[in-house]
């Protein structure tokens, strides 16, 4: 390829990146702990294994995947502010602020674009307080219960809903 040729794709590949929609995935408290908090529950992977299988699912689907993770209510819906206009879609996972983080409901209402909730274990069928979800009102659906591959379907969810 003539040098003016590679640039000419280098710029394209470039372009091509920037246009591609991103997802935030956004991780609440404890998740960082996740390998060795309550394996039997959540299983022995680490939030890097489930974020490098999400990273892997958006490449698939041609999107640009970005992931935020924090033990603070306030730095969560921060991250949600800081996706609007930028972000396509948020893949969610809040840990316990699930059942009672209305400021977090409240800033998700606000993202104008896709939501997606997601679990690894299956909040429906464990202790009552974690029955109630502030997230599922503002997101298009919810995948529950099925471990690290939630991930990849939450991603999965998402480009079928961008590209829809
Ligand atoms: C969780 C479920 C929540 O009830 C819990 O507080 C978590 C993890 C899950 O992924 O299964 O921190 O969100």
């Amino acid at each position: 390829m003539s040098e003016r040729g590679s640039e000419a794709a280098g710029r394209s590949s470039r372009a091509s990146r920037a246009d591609r929609p991103r997802v935030l995935l956004l991780s609440g408290p404890n998740l960082n702990l996740l390998g060795e908090r309550e394996p039997e529950v959540y299983g022995t992977e680490t939030l890097a294994d489930h974020v490098a299988t999400a990273d892997a699912a958006a490449k698939e689907h041609g999107l640009d995947l970005e992931h935020v993770q924090s033990n603070a209510e306030a730095e969560l819906v921060e991250a949600v502010h800081g996706a609007r206009g930028r972000c396509a879609a948020i893949v969610v996972n809040a840990g316990a602020l699930t059942h009672y983080a209305w400021s977090l409901h409240d800033a998700l209402a606000m993202f104008d674009g896709v939501i997606v909730e997601l679990h690894l274990s299956n909040p429906n069928a464990r202790e009552p307080w974690r029955h109630t979800s502030v997230v599922a009102p503002v997101a298009r659906g919810s995948i529950v219960g099925f471990g690290g591959h939630g991930y990849a379907l939450a991603v999965e969810a998402v480009a079928r809903l961008l590209s829809s």
